[in-house]
């Protein structure tokens, strides 16, 4: 690959690839790190943070002064890499001082050194958390524990573009199964075949349901292209409205087409640990959890566009 190896390295970080993918950066983070950031995190409380937008990258900044300003330039450089574009992160070692609030505080400053986040309607807010449990009376599949939540992207009901998303795992319990499934488009054996189907290349109605709370529809294809010329999909199979057989029957091959891919990446991401995809080129999704009644699972994701 055609990289500088010293944007890899940074004191304080172990960096290496992915033990189930080359296209996905593993970053651990050593308690040196964890510690010098302690200080700087604890000037802002979530409250600010989410009142006041400016906080965000002040603490993002500070993140990146203990990294001599070399995080931002390696996760910028790992999530618009088409080769790569997915990086996982989070604490090497447990800690007494990481709990939620650092988390939310960590993934913060991460996501705020790639790009601006979009309004999450579903929290109110520029992040959203929330639990999946044995119980579940939601309209989506989100929060569904024992189905799978087939691979997708993020973004496909809003009006906002959506160029990466964070996912942070913030706490679980009891839980058995619940991975999560990865899919980088380049690698799919059906990619060809779906992306040379004039249909996938008009627009679809998407709409979503009540808890979402966005009140419109968007109209957008299936798949676009970059300024390269390669492509990008944002797809996810509850929310388009198909008009038609032709787009009903295009939607269950590309879903089942999806589905049945090989090429899945399938990772436990640890607690404390944030997966960050490019939305335009990597699918994610989750298995279906084992059955457990104090099954419980919290998570924590943003969305957003990058800076201009
Ligand atoms: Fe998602």
């Amino acid at each position: 690959m055609g990289f500088d190896k010293n944007l890899f390295k940074i004191d304080g970080f172990e960096i290496s690839f992915h033990k189930k993918s080359k296209r996905i950066i593993d970053i651990k983070i050593n308690d040196e790190i964890i510690e010098k950031l302690i200080f700087p995190f604890h000037k802002f409380d979530i409250t600010s943070l989410e009142y006041k937008p400016f906080t965000r990258f002040t603490i993002a900044k500070s993140l990146n002064e203990v990294t001599s300003g070399k995080l931002s330039s390696l996760i910028n450089f790992i999530v618009k890499d088409r080769e790569i574009g997915c990086f996982i992160i989070g604490p090497k070692n447990k800690n007494p001082k990481i709990d939620d609030t650092f988390l939310i505080k960590l993934s913060t400053a991460i996501s705020h050194l790639i790009g601006l986040p979009n309004y999450d309607s579903m929290a109110n807010k520029y992040y959203a958390r929330f639990y999946v449990k044995h119980e579940d009376n939601s309209d989506s599949y989100l929060r569904k524990a024992y189905t799978n939540m087939d691979l997708h992207t993020d973004g496909t009901y809003v009006k906002e573009k959506t160029d990466w998303l964070l996912m942070s795992k913030l706490e679980e319990k009891n839980v058995k199964g619940g991975e999560t499934v990865l899919l980088h488009l380049d690698d799919w054996e059906y990619l060809n075949e779906l992306f040379s189907d004039p249909i996938g290349k008009k627009n679809f109605i998407w709409g979503s349901p009540n808890s979402k709370n966005i009140p419109y529809k968007v109209e957008h294809p299936v798949f676009t292209v970059d300024e390269k010329k390669r492509p990008g999909i944002s797809y996810i199979d509850q929310f388009p409205e198909p008009r038609n057989m032709k787009e009903g029957i295009f939607l269950q091959n590309l879903s089942d087409s999806l589905e049945e891919s090989k090429k899945k990446i399938i990772i436990t991401l640890p607690v404390g640990f944030s997966v960050v995809a490019n939305n335009h080129f990597w699918l994610h999704g989750r298995k279906q959890f084992m059955k457990n009644r104090e099954l419980s699972r919290e998570l924590l994701r943003i969305r957003g566009r990058f800076f201009k």
